[in-house]
């Protein structure tokens, strides 16, 4: 992907006319050579940064609510008055001194980053295990909050924390190069005063006497400590599934082997249409690999979008050509193809399972924390322990819209949920209510996805699929619990903060235009 790049609009260090800067409309320009984003909001006026630390989406396309700025791409979060980030970007936003005088407003200097107020509370030492989404979040920024202890991040996937994301669409497909993959490294852990380490996980948590041992026998006492172990892929258990030609997608090391297999005119089998399954996929043709699909499902992610979608994200795939087999499982796989439950056999060089994960709890159970398909959280990410934290792909967590538990299995939630256990434990926490957010790539269209719905009795619809503006509000009873967008980012922003502010029916409203 790529982003603002070349400088555009007015030079705002000469000024713009005050009536030009329009409550929540970004005026897009530069300073010092950099895009810049001038900003008014609720009557107060912000310079920042007008591209994301993401992946550069254009802030100035984005949504505007209170101090904070919306990217348009993935939902990135950045506070217009520190530039802090919250999920999926990483890095803060610079911001700017901005100066009204004589009817005009201009961008003055960069402000340094400011030093953050020394935390209310300060657990004595921090153990985050999990070097992914949730447990990087949590690291960096229990230090940008301010926090002075120790912190110890126990990793056990090379090379560090990845950008996951990435693994199933542009790195796959070959269109984006391995040092994009590493979101961190030991360097910037360094200069970060945290202490980082890869290789030797965590074997046990003894919670009476706040201790995390680690596989080598290395023993860490932690005054708090957040549990981010992630989930696991699920294997399947038909003759064959364990083969050397049979792979998962979860780690760096999963993508570089599927990478070594796809060669130009391979076959493989993808088993499961689920997203991973199907950018899987994607990613094999644009390697001109032989790619087949079998799913027990009748319609790809129907499940998740709904049959209309489903068909839809079908139909791009086979005109790359992509062959589907659905409605039946596979019942055996060798080390010349898979043989289907419906007598079927397809050839293949590989097989990859996109059939789900399970959260990876043994860690928590064996602890004796509260666990029912997920690590059992509160509203500020607390378990059933004092002191122990659990956030992303593992936590059960209450949703504040329905009032039902959910574990959600997103990049963007995870990151939030660890953003959101370092306020916590620097006792600056308040109950979360952030909407989970997805993005998934099929070719060149996105599909944006904000809530969560598990069933529905209706599905609201807006726009054309075939026009790639289309508007899709799931709803059950009188509640829109998601909705899917195709070519309406500035809208899928706004549904977002109309859900974060409990406002149902502006949600409504948006959905139905
Ligand atoms: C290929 C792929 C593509 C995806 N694409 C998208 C997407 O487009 N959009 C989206 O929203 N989501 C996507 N996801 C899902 C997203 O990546 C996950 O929801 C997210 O990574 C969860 O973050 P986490 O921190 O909970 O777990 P993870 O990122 O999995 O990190 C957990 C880490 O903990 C480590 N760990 C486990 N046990 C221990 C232990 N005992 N000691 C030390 N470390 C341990 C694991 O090895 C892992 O490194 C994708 C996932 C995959 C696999
Ligand atoms: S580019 Fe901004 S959130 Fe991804």
């Amino acid at each position: 992907m790529s982003g603002t790049s070349e400088l555009k609009g007015p030079d705002l260090t000469q000024g713009v006319f005050e009536a030009d800067v329009v409550e929540g409309r970004p005026v897009l320009g530069h300073a010092l050579g950099e895009a810049v984003i001038l900003v008014r909001s609720g009557g107060k006026l912000f310079a920042a940064g007008a591209t994301c630390t993401h992946y550069s989406g254009p802030l100035a396309e984005g949504l505007v609510v209170g101090k904070t700025v919306h990217c348009p791409w993935h939902h990135a979060c950045f506070d217009l008055e520190t530039g802090l980030a919250a999920g999926p970007a990483l890095n803060p936003i610079p911001c700017f001194d901005v100066i009204a005088e004589g009817g005009r407003i201009r961008v003055g200097g960069k402000r340094d980053v400011a030093k953050p107020k020394v935390p209310q509370s300060s657990p004595k030492s921090v153990v985050i295990v999990g070097g992914g989404a949730a447990g990087a979040a949590c690291a960096e920024n229990l230090r940008r909050f301010g926090y002075e202890g120790r912190i110890s991040l126990i990793a056990n996937e090379q090379p560090g924390p990845v950008d996951r994301p990435n693994l199933s669409k542009d790195y796959l497909a070959g269109n984006a190069p391995e040092e994009w993959i590493p979101l961190r490294d030991a360097a910037f852990y360094r200069e970060m005063n945290i202490d980082f380490s890869v290789g030797d996980g965590a074997a046990s948590i003894d919670t009476a006497a706040r201790t995390v041992t680690l596989s080598g026998g290395k023993k860490l006492e932690y005054g708090a400590l957040l549990l981010a172990t992630g989930a696991e892929p699920r294997r399947l258990s038909i003759p064959g599934a364990d083969g050397a030609n049979v792979h998962v997608l979860r780690t760096l090391a999963d993508s570089r082997a599927i990478i070594a297999k796809a060669r130009e005119g391979a076959r493989a089998v993808v088993i499961g249409s689920s997203f991973i399954g199907l950018e899987v996929a994607a990613s094999l043709r644009a390697r001109k690999v032989e790619v087949d699909v079998v799913s027990v499902d009748k319609v790809p992610l129907a499940r998740v979008v709904g049959e209309t979608i489903g068909h839809f994200v079908q139909a791009l795939h086979e005109e790359k050509g992509v062959r589907f087999h659905l409605g039946s499982g596979p019942k055996s796989i060798s080390s010349r193809g898979v043989e289907l439950e419906n007598g079927k056999s397809l050839a293949a060089d590989f097989v990859v399972l996109g059939v789900g994960v399970a959260p990876r709890t043994a860690l928590a159970e064996a602890a004796g924390l509260r666990v029912d398909k997920g690590v059992v959280v509160d509203d500020r990410f607390r378990t059933s322990i004092d002191g122990v934290y659990a956030a992303g792909d593992i936590a059960l967590f209450p949703d504040f819209r329905t009032g039902t538990r959910m574990r959600i299995e997103h990049w963007q939630v995870a990151e939030r949920q660890g953003l959101a256990v370092a306020r916590e434990m620097l006792g600056e926490g308040e109950p979360y209510r952030d909407i989970p957010f997805f993005w998934s790539a099929h070719y060149d269209v996105t599909l944006n996805y904000v809530g969560h719905a598990e069933k529905w009795d209706r599905i609201v619809e807006r726009g054309s699929l075939a026009s790639r503006q289309y508007v899709a509000g799931f709803q059950l009873g009188d509640k829109i619990l998601a909705v899917v967008t195709v070519g309406e980012d500035l809208l899928s922003l706004e549904v977002d903060a109309a859900m974060k502010a409990g406002d149902e029916e502006k949600v409504k409203a948006l959905v139905s235009g």
